[in-house]
């Protein structure tokens, strides 16, 4: 719908000009043609309008509130002016409305893709000084007597100096449309110092507590055990298990780092060390609802580890399930290349530990996209087979399993309640998502496709084979609908604090330059207010995207549970989740309990889109941070 009213806005623009140009140099025929197919096609906006209102305001405000009015005006008008009249074919008064309506167009469809939402006065008054100022000139442009020597003699001479006036209003529109959105996207420029309260109290605490000290208990839980690592961040060129070599950023010179592996209840100790990364690293443990000043974001939760650098994170692995650790500084670049690994955490006690149990992050290198893990695998017929997904991406991929029914045992790392079986159904993993997948092993073999192609087997003996399925047209699995309900108290708690989110692209500044950003309410990264919230909080993101790419959203410090999408709710097992993918179009609706103290990134985990703007913080009343504070990729700067 979106696209197709940004095609409906396009034809707009198209069938104006040409109404105006060809009525410019006299082809009133033919232009009162496309006269009427101009109006048409601005009714058609009006519909297609109307129709995406009914999604939501986010996606019409600035149409409704400016562009289309302006285009209804300007339409009426040219309408009016340029009718055909027996005695008086054209007027130059006609064309000139033509012109300014084709103009309104233009700059209903640049304001739409340069500002969008919210739409800001001083945008929008821009933007009608403008429409108007391009029609004053094309009236200037038009104004000599030309039109009052007809006659072949001065049909060429006429037509260039139409032609050169009409050039000139084009041009004008152009420039009109382009300040417009400028002068609109330049206005979206501070505003993080005053930060967001969500329509919840103010903030009253006196003593700050400097982000550092949010640590958490130093020694394992009763019964656990120290599970310690050294990780080496260096350049290195590795090896793929399938295929080319690749130049990579590593932890410890392999690809992905090193497995880090626990039981709940021990504690983790990391010491990471940047031999040669010029750019800097951390560590973020994804997912993970580490204490704060484990957090590793740069600049927010520790300064960046430079080369020759150390720093050591320490947590206890309270939360079990399948997760992911990575770089948070530069990670657009760092994690592409390279920098992350698998953190899984095993329950104390499990009721039937899986015989075959396979951690299998997928990564896209150099184009390639790999999954880590082993292509062969055996298990017995009847064993237990648990297959942790992990998307490392900054896409979207889609697994299936072919061969066997089998569960969606956890999302993210949480456990689902009662998930039920599942057969010919597509999994589709949100960038930085996870899936763990629990099957008992046949006695025929289980594939694992990856975005269609078989990648990975499970052999109940050494040399059984089966044909691999075609999966392309498996439908995808509803995790709103898939398990059983609990009583879960967030689902219907009021919340004190609400915070809306609305995705796009548009004119920002970014990281204090202007930008063809990625951006939060018209804002980006780090002009975006901060999200105030209190510990105790319930707190609720609406996620809206007008853009027409998927954006994942990620919160660091808390799973949130989704409530709704697209006014659909959650029906079946709640669902817990540390990334959504909010896919154009889409509005999430999702809770948590502010209960984790912190100053936490929130961002769009397609990392470029972040690195573009699309991130902000969550800031817990009475914690401050000692850093710069602005988790910026590139060098430091005050605020
Ligand atoms: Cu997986 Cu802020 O990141
Ligand atoms: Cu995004």
């Amino acid at each position: 719908m979106i696209i197709l009213d940004h095609g409906v806005a396009l034809l707009a623009v198209v069938t104006w000009f040409a109404a105006a140009v060809t009525m410019a140099l006299r082809r009133t025929g033919t232009a009162f043609v496309l006269l009427v197919a101009a109006l048409l096609v601005t009714a058609g906006r009006v519909a297609s309008v109307a129709f995406l209102a009914g999604r939501g305001w986010w996606f019409v405000q600035e149409k409704v509130l400016l562009g289309v009015p302006m285009l209804v005006a300007a339409s009426a008008a040219a309408a009016l002016l340029a009718r055909p009249r027996p005695r008086a074919p054209s007027s130059g008064r006609g064309v000139v409305a033509l012109f300014t309506a084709a103009y309104a167009a233009v700059a209903g469809f640049v304001l739409t893709f340069l500002v969008g939402y919210p739409l800001t006065l001083g945008g929008g008054l821009i933007a009608v000084a403008l429409v108007a100022g391009a029609g004053l000139l094309t009236a200037r442009v038009l104004s000599r007597p030309v039109e009052e020597q007809p006659g072949p003699a001065v049909l060429a001479e006429v037509s260039r100096r139409r032609f050169l006036g009409v050039a000139g209003g084009v041009a004008g529109g152009v420039v009109v449309a382009g300040a417009a959105g400028t002068g609109a996207g330049l206005s979206a420029w501070t505003g993080a110092e005053a930060g967001d309260l969500g329509g919840g109290r103010a903030h009253t605490s006196r003593s700050a507590v400097p982000v550092t000290d949010l640590t958490g208990p130093a020694t394992p839980a009763p019964g656990g055990m120290r599970r310690t690592h050294t990780l080496v961040a260096r350049k290195a060129t590795v090896r793929l298990e399938a295929g080319p070599s690749v130049d990579a950023w590593t932890f410890g010179g392999t690809l992905p780092g090193p497995p880090i592996t626990a039981t709940q209840g021990d504690l983790i100790e990391v010491e990471l060390a940047n031999h040669d990364i010029d750019e800097g690293v951390t560590l973020h443990w994804h997912g993970y609802d580490v204490p704060c000043a484990n957090d590793g974001a740069a600049g927010v939760t520790q300064e960046v580890v430079a080369r020759g650098g150390r720093f050591v994170y320490r947590f206890r692995a309270d939360q079990a399930g399948t997760y992911w650790y990575h770089t948070h500084h530069a990670s657009h670049l760092g994690v592409r290349r390279g920098l992350y690994g698998t953190l899984v955490v095993k329950p104390r006690q499990e009721a039937r530990p899986a015989g075959l149990d396979l951690t299998l992050p997928v990564h896209t290198f150099d184009g390639a996209v790999v999954l880590s893990g082993g292509a062969e695998h055996l298990a017995p017929a009847g064993s237990l087979v648990r297959l942790r997904l992990i998307n490392t991406d900054s896409d979207p991929h889609r697994f299936a399993l072919a061969g066997t029914p089998f569960t969606v045992a956890a999302v993210d790392g949480r456990d689902l309640h009662q998930p039920g079986q599942v057969s010919r159904k597509t999994l589709r993993l949100a960038a930085g998502g996870r899936h763990d997948l629990e099957f008992v092993m046949p006695g025929t073999p289980v594939s694992l496709s990856l975005d269609g192609g078989a990648t990975l087997w499970v052999r109940p003996a050494a040399g059984a084979t089966a044909a691999t399925e075609d999966v392309s047209g498996w439908p995808e699995l509803d995790l709103l609908t898939y398990g059983t309900a609990t009583r879960e108290p967030l689902r219907t708690a009021p919340a004190g604090r609400h915070f809306t989110l609305v995705l796009d692209r548009g004119l920002a500044m970014v990281d204090g330059a202007p930008a063809y950003a990625q951006t939060v309410n018209g804002r980006g990264h780090p002009s975006i207010p901060h999200q105030l919230v209190a510990e105790g909080d319930v707190v609720r993101f609406t996620v809206v995207n007008r853009s027409l790419e998927t954006h994942p959203w990620h919160l660091h410090g808390h799973p949130v549970l989704v409530l709704s999408v697209d006014g659909r709710p959650s029906t079946g097992s709640p669902l817990w989740v540390d990334t959504f993918d909010v896919r154009p179009g889409e509005v999430w609706e999702v809770a948590f309990r502010a209960a984790n103290p912190g100053v936490w990134m929130n961002h769009c985990h397609n990392l470029p889109h972040a690195h573009q703007g699309m991130m902000l913080q969550l800031r817990y009343d009475g914690v401050t941070t000692p850093f710069d504070g602005t988790h910026t990729a590139g060098t430091g700067h005050g605020h």
